[in-house]
């Protein structure tokens, strides 16, 4: 049998089963480990309960939390749940001499409801899509929590929510989850139970250059909570390496006293509803004066999603080749390399044609022409109308109605936003989201030059990343909604001669666009212009 001393304080359990178990299993129930000085710092805020008793282990794994409290504190009483039968029977030898831990093959999320811990740490198990099982655990929730969940929500925060229903009087708990859950829509309901239960105390989240586990594409954060009621402030932290988690554990020993930094809150300053990165992060905007939502000017959303654009998109060669005629191909860009400039123009649209790429979209609708209906007949023997998107749209190849937005701008990308000025007045599929100008608003109305001229701006940018998504390794990605919400500058605010100003530059700048000059230098200026009318005063000196 083997001997847990020797493994108890470092992760060679953890990578001996990576290797001899295939990563497809593992996937498949998130199998991804906790680095031990990660466990550790944890485990140490669960020991400082002086009344410690009894731990749970939501997510047992191979066992590395209790593992880290054991190695601290020999007798206390350990449950542990586990789903996958493989790893359970592979971490059950590592404890067999232990007998104070009750290792359970069971789902977590079904099982336990009434049992109360002094303890409870976890790495919950992360899906990025929302594949699991969650109608009929959100039914459990709701049942043991009396309390009405939306249906949009991530399995590791209902992790979460069960374990902070199940401490007891003084117990503590810690959470490593995606940080994901702090800025997005489904972890409103969570982040609105930590703050009404006055539990949580520290939100950590870990800037690490290169993601802590494996292959997930998301930045983690460790949630530390306590059911007492010792304080009521809430402490944010960055790390950026491991050599910081020595900050972290001195933040552990000084508990209950919450030093005052910039990042550290009352319970009534929180609020669920808005991302939580204003609390952590510097803010782009909190330099600039009249900011109002991008939505007051301009109307964001995604762009056209066909449910199989191998179907539905076409080439010049293609079309031929199926005998459909131009008058049913709508123009469309289908993939974002494609427009690599920041004005897409008619004769873009024609080089691209030229050149046989794939800008064309199939708009068959109310057509009787023989080769559009062989063309469906074909797509119908494949399949295609019992698709996801095409299951449920009258006929199946409808398109959606969305006409040619006058601006793109790319989704995901590392270096940032990209808007394009769509000069050619054609479609777009997801790769772009559309943004249209509100045609009247109570405000001024704002010419489309203008509001292109501001989106080009390193301005425009920096205050749209507020309200940025992250996916870990310096990924952005902006939802529709992201945008919508976002702010931006008061463009109505501006002079006359500010307006001129800005728009003679932006004519230079789309002259040399077009005879493939770098313009850079001129968006700059009309950069300058806008920090100096919209930086609050005391930003300039
Ligand atoms: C992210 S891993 C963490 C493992 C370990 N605690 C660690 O930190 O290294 C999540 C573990 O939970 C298990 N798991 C997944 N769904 C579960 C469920 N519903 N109930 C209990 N365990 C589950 C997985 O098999 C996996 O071993």
């Amino acid at each position: 049998m083997i001997k847990l001393k020797e493994h108890i304080t470092n992760n060679s359990i953890e990578n001996e089963y990576s290797k001899s178990i295939s990563l497809e299993h593992r996937k498949k129930f998130a199998q991804f480990f906790t680095p031990f000085p990660i466990a550790s710092l944890m485990a140490n805020w669960v020991l400082g309960n002086e009344y410690l008793k009894t731990v749970l282990e939501p997510a047992f794994g191979l066992g590395v939390f209790s593992r880290a409290i054991l190695n601290h504190k020999e007798d206390i009483e350990i449950k542990g749940f586990e789903v996958d039968k493989t790893i359970f029977e592979h971490g059950k030898q590592y404890f067999y001499d232990t007998e104070n831990i009750n290792l359970i093959l069971q789902d977590y999320m079904y099982n336990d409801w009434h049992n109360k811990y002094d303890g409870i740490i976890c790495n919950p198990p992360y899906f990025k899509f929302h594949d699991y099982d969650n109608k009929n655990i959100i039914k459990e929730i709701e049942t043991n929590l009396k309390c009405k969940l939306n249906g949009f929500t991530n399995l590791y925060t209902l992790f979460l929510l069960k374990s902070i229903h199940q401490l007891s009087p003084n117990g503590r708990c810690a959470y490593i989850i995606p940080s994901e859950f702090l800025n997005s829509d489904y972890g409103k309901l969570v982040k609105t139970y930590l703050l009404k239960s006055r539990t949580l105390k520290h939100v950590i989240v870990i800037d690490f250059e290169e993601n802590i586990f494996d292959d997930a594409l998301t930045t983690a954060s460790i949630i530390l909570c306590a059911n007492d009621n010792l304080t009521d402030k809430v402490q944010f932290s960055n790390i950026q390496s491991i050599q910081d988690l020595s900050k972290i554990d001195q933040l552990i020993n000084d508990y209950p006293n919450i030093s005052k930094t910039a990042q550290t809150y009352n319970y009534t300053e929180l609020n669920p509803e808005i991302k939580w990165k204003a609390y952590y992060q510097k803010q782009n905007s909190i330099k600039f004066k009249n900011l109002i939502p991008f939505s007051t000017y301009a109307k964001v959303v995604r762009g056209i999603a066909t449910g199989s654009n191998d179907f539905f998109t076409f080439s010049v060669s293609k079309s031929k080749e199926y005998s459909i005629d131009e008058q049913f191909l709508l123009p469309c860009i289908c993939k974002s390399l494609e427009a690599k400039k920041s004005f897409f123009t008619t004769s873009d649209f024609e080089e691209l044609k030229e050149n046989d790429k794939t800008i064309f979209l199939l708009n068959a609708q109310n057509s009787t022409d023989e080769g559009v209906i062989k063309y469906l007949r074909k797509g119908e023997a494949e399949g295609i109308d019992k698709k996801f998107l095409t299951a449920s749209r009258t006929p199946w190849y409808a398109l959606e109605n969305r006409p040619p937005a006058p601006i793109w701008v790319s989704v995901f990308n590392r270096t940032g936003l990209r808007f394009i000025r769509n000069e050619a007045n054609v479609s777009n599929l997801t790769t772009y989201h559309c943004i249209y100008p509100k045609q009247t608003t109570l405000f001024s109305e704002i010419k489309m030059d203008l509001l292109f001229a501001y989106l080009l701006t390193k301005t425009a940018k920096q205050i749209f990343e507020d309200n940025s998504r992250e996916y870990g390794n310096g990924l952005q990605k902006f939802e529709p909604n992201d945008l919508n919400k976002g702010m931006m500058l008061d463009l109505g605010q501006l002079n006359e001669t500010a307006k001129h100003q800005i728009l003679t530059l932006y004519q230079q700048y789309r002259n040399k666009v077009i005879e493939n000059k770098n313009g850079e230098d001129l968006i700059n200026e009309i950069d300058k212009i806008f920090v100096n009318i919209f930086t609050e005063e005391e930003e300039r000196t």
